[in-house]
């Protein structure tokens, strides 16, 4: 039996409020959550019913309201609602846990709000709402034979190869739990159900469905708002038509059949009972593989969507979940569900390309149509025009100074063609323009003279209307050489534009030289706070073009577009392997993912391996995945902390065929970068230390096989186990926490697997769970302020009495807590600072408590930290009498056990005193 009840955001009126925010600043965070006061799902016995449980809790002074209705084959239960809410958390969680204690319930969770992002596009273009006349069954839209898939983020994961053996998902069905899915969309097939693209699914909470609202379920996910889902669909089963070719992206696996579980409307808001409903569904409905983008930062593995991704797993079907977009914050800030049990985890890396989204044009040479020109515009825009160009010096298209000087009087006339010149780095392009006009020009298209995306992007040239110009656009360097090639071998080039409002979208696939094929600075670290490795695997998921609502494409960002790849990748492999079973997925995918090597968010270092908690495996191979003949019987393995060594481990190799001769192998280690978890502050205390987390310089684990001369042969249908011994890096200053990781390699003649692990070299229980001071994040500060100074000691506070309304101006004491790792419990005491008190005390572990505050104790901590305000109640109700306090900030150890005194740590607040207006 469980009861989790993480009551971070539940008292009253923001009480609590995060006080670290996610250091990307939300852009990048996944989703955010928060437990919906007096919400509860609750498991009942599987003979047993949910509604009869609240008739029986009616009688035993439990009123409760049937909020969904959660009756699945895996599932039993239903969520409700406390008909008396009330604004104690605790007081709430008192109920529930009454009804957990009831004998036919077999697990009480909180309901979680999660928020999905609201995409942040890094570019959006709109299609043309006909796309290719519409045409709706997917095999009008079958990729035409012998098209190669030279799309980079599938050349990087190998799989252009699968496609090219004829694996494209056919037969393979992937469920998708998200914000639903614009299925209009040309790209994705124009239709919803049997025989579509997007064949089955549910709509499980309509388009309005947000706090407070009950859901409006149907039978049909469309989503014309929200869009995340939409982007999702895209990156697995884009179909091949003319947009998608021209924009140069596909999907991964355009064949498979899509479901699609829409479990929010277009606010994005969602929660653990529509993620649960939502896992079932695609699990009951036969997905072959479950993908989820959505989460929360918790870190825990415990949580109700979290635990029922792992049954899912357990009964057979592979559930790929993004990790988080949270890498700003370094290690250990796994997400849920993500952290589950045997859930493949995704990580991100960046895509090969940077794909900008601009305007199609088309031009011809001589008289026969040539190409697609694609083109960014500016302001004045192009009206719809078909002109010849004019190169203003077609033998120096490298010159940085073209028309910056008036230009001759013997000019050819200019008024009839788009002139094409490049955006001078030496003068200004107001003074190019003017020279340009004063001679007759009405059409000007720049061409940008640096190469890459940087002189690119940003760059929308405009220029008051009054200049005499009709129209302004930019193209890139290489399109200006296409064109002048052509016009020096005295070919005519004439280039059709359709005004930007009404223009086809194109790519500019810029190469992304800095960070292509390594992780993404945003993607979430693990491992989780029991140490188990998380990711399993990376894919691309920075910079991502794919389809959007509305007919459009838009390129985002996170670990929400490399989980559909990887789920795409897992039916390409279940296609080409023939089984679904979880352990073989996840093990293929995981040893024969590709090392990536260390990139800082600065600069890449070719000669270091990236951590194993931001890479897990590393970057996912389809090909060899699908192929490889031998499996390892774990997908890594965790040497926790040095308190809990576990000696030796064994894992198992075996040779599954189809190929009947012997595999030779030889095993090795590549250690990966260690890293220190804590910073010294210098002052006694320790911290979190974000992205990059310091490195520590040879600091490598040493491993022992019990393998002969590290050679194994492994027959057909065979197996071998191996045992590894591992020696934690030496010399590390264990105050730190250094996590430490590497890769054990086996490597035969066609065969190159590896197992991640990792450790970390100090201990927990050694660790304080909180630490006092302003540096550690434990102190006493006040509602003055936004800088969360701390305060003085001894200040008094003349605060709102019970009952009476507080004003704006009043100053409330406020507690900052940061514990320095996640923690299991974290409770906070109010005590007389004189030791003396009217009020009768309890003794929690020696501290002479006068009553928690309210919200308290808090269970699974995340390790970001939280503020409270103290106003003189407790979290039983009762007030405070006017006085000198203490506030005593206590935490459970990671792996530690809150009845043992040894594995709190307790720190105290500077003394406050609070007197009554
Ligand atoms: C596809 O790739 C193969 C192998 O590289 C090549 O032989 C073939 O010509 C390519 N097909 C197309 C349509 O480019
Ligand atoms: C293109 O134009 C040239 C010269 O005007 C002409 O000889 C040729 O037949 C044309 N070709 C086509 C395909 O129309
Ligand atoms: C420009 O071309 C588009 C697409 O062909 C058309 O819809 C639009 O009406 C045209 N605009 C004008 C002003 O002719
Ligand atoms: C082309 O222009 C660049 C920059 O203006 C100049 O440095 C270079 O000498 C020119 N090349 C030729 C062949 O004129
Ligand atoms: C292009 O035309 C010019 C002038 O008419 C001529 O000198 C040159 O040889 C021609 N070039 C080609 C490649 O035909
Ligand atoms: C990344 O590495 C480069 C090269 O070693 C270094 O100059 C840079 O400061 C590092 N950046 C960060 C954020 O650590
Ligand atoms: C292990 O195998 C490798 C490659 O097959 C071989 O070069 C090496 O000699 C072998 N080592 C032993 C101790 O057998």
């Amino acid at each position: 039996m469980r009861f989790l009840a993480p009551t971070l955001s539940i008292i009253g009126t923001a009480a609590l409020v995060a006080c670290v925010s996610a250091a990307d600043g939300g852009a990048n965070t996944i989703s955010e959550s928060s437990i919906i006061p007096g919400a509860y799902i609750v498991e009942v016995e599987t003979d047993q019913d949910p509604t009869a449980l609240y008739q029986e809790l009616e009688l035993e002074g439990i009123s409760v309201d049937a909020r969904r209705d959660l009756q699945f084959r895996l599932f039993r239960g239903g969520s409700f609602q406390l008909r008396n809410t009330s604004s104690s958390a605790a007081e709430n969680d008192a109920q529930a846990q009454r009804v957990l204690q009831k004998s036919n319930v077999k697990n009480v969770w909180p309901v979680r709000a999660i928020q999905f992002p609201k995409p942040t596009l890094v570019s959006v273009r709109n299609g043309s709402a006909a796309g290719d006349g519409g045409m709706a069954r997917r095999d009008s839209h079958r990729r035409q034979s012998g098209d190669n898939d030279t799309y980079a983020p599938h050349v990087i994961t190998q799989v252009d190869q699968l496609h090219a053996a004829g694996f494209t998902g056919k037969g393979v069905k992937i469920g998708i739990v998200d914000t639903g899915v614009d299925y209009t969309h040309p790209a994705l097939g124009g239709c919803f159900g049997p025989g579509c693209v997007v064949s089955y699914g549910y709509d499980l909470t309509g388009d309005n469905y947000w706090a407070g609202l009950a859901p409006v379920p149907d039978s049909d996910p469309y989503d014309n708002c929200q869009g995340h889902g939409t982007h999702v669909a895209g990156i697995v089963a884009a179909q091949s038509i003319e947009a998608t070719r021209r924009l140069g992206f596909a999907g991964a696996a355009p064949d498979v059949t899509l479901g699609m579980y829409k479990i929010s409307g277009c606010p994005g808001y969602t929660t653990s009972e529509m993620l649960l409903a939502g896992f079932n569904m695609a699990y009951e409905d036969g997905s072959d593989v479950i993908s989820c983008s959505a989460g929360d930062d918790s870190g825990w593995a415990g949580d109700a969507a979290a635990v029922m991704a792992a049954r899912i797993v357990d009964a057979g079907v592979p559930v790929v979940v993004a990790l988080g977009n949270s890498g700003a914050l370094g290690l250990w800030q796994a997400a849920s569900p993500a952290s589950g049990e045997g859930v493949t985890a995704a990580g991100s890396v960046d895509s090969p390309l940077l794909p900008t989204l601009v305007n199609a044009a088309s031009y011809s040479i001589g008289n026969g149509t040539a190409g697609t020109l694609a083109w960014q515009d500016g302001a004045p825009e192009f009206a719809n025009v078909t002109l010849p160009v004019l190169f203003l010096d077609s033998t120096n298209l490298t010159r940085t100074d073209a028309a910056c000087d008036p230009l001759p009087t013997d000019t050819p006339d200019l008024s009839t063609s788009l002139v094409l010149l490049g955006l001078s780095t030496t003068c200004s392009s107001n003074q190019q323009v003017k020279n340009l006009v004063d001679i007759g020009a009405k059409n000007v298209m720049f061409y940008s003279l640096t190469t890459g995306s940087a002189g690119f992007n940003s760059l929308r040239i405009t220029f008051n209307l009054d200049v005499g110009l009709s129209g302004v656009g930019l193209i890139t360097l290489d399109q200006a050489q296409t064109l002048a090639e052509a016009r020096n071998k005295n070919k005519t080039v004439t280039v059709a534009i359709t005004n930007a409002a009404y223009a086809e979208p194109a790519a500019i696939n810029f190469p992304n030289t800095l960070s292509g094929g390594h992780v993404s600075t945003f993607s979430s670290w693990g491992p989780t706070w029991e140490t188990l490795l998380k990711p399993q695997i990376a894919a691309p998921g920075g910079n991502i073009l794919s389809t959007y609502i509305d007919g459009a494409y838009a390129v985002m960002s996170g670990t929400s577009m490399a989980t559909p790849l990887a789920a795409a990748v897992i039916a390409l492999v279940i296609q080409a392997r023939g089984t679904h079973d979880p352990t073989t997925i996840n093990s293929v995918v995981a040893a024969t993912a590709q090392r990536t090597t260390w990139y800082n968010g600065t600069a890449v270092d070719d000669t270091r391996v990236a951590p194993a908690a931001q890479q897990g495996g590393g970057l996912v191979q389809a090909y060899a995945a699908a192929r490889t003949p031998v499996l390892l019987s774990v997908t890594s393995l965790s040497f926790n902390d040095s308190d809990h060594f576990p000696g030796p481990q064994t894992f198992r190799v075996s040779h599954v065929g189809p190929s009947m001769d012997s595999v030779d192998l030889v095993l090795g280690h590549v250690p990966a970068i260690t890293m220190n978890t804590l910073k010294d502050n210098g002052d006694g205390t320790t911290s979190r230390s974000q992205f990059p987390n310091p490195i520590v310089n040879d600091a490598a684990a040493t491993l022992s096989f019990d393998v002969p001369g590290g050679n194994l042969t492994v027959p057909p249908g065979g197996s071998v186990d191996i045992t590894v011994t591992l020696t934690p890096p030496p010399g590390v200053n264990a105050t730190l926490l250094p996590v430490y990781s590497g890769y054990i390699t086996l490597e035969g003649a066609a065969v190159n697997l590896s197992l991640p692990y990792v450790g970390v070299a100090g201990s927990f229980a050694a660790t304080p769970a909180v630490q006092r001071g302003y540096a550690a994040g434990c102190y006493l500060t006040t509602t003055e302020g936004h800088f969360n100074i701390p305060a003085p000691s001894n200040q008094t506070f003349t605060i709102p009495g019970p009952g009476s309304n507080s004003t704006s101006s009043t100053i409330y004491p406020r507690i900052i807590v940061r514990p320095t790792m996640g923690t299991p419990l974290l409770r906070l005491d109010v005590v007389s600072a004189s030791g003396t008190s009217s009020n009768s005390t309890t003794d929690f572990m020696g501290v002479p408590s006068l009553g928690m505050l309210p919200g308290m104790p808090v269970e699974f901590v995340a390790g970001l930290g939280f503020a409270i305000y103290v106003n003189g109640t407790l979290n039983d109700g009762t007030v405070v009498p006017a006085g000198a306090y203490k506030v005593v900030v206590s935490a459970v150890k990671i792996f530690g056990d809150k009845n043992k005194e040894k594995d709190w740590t307790m720190v105290e607040t500077v003394p406050f005193v609070i007197a009554y207006k």
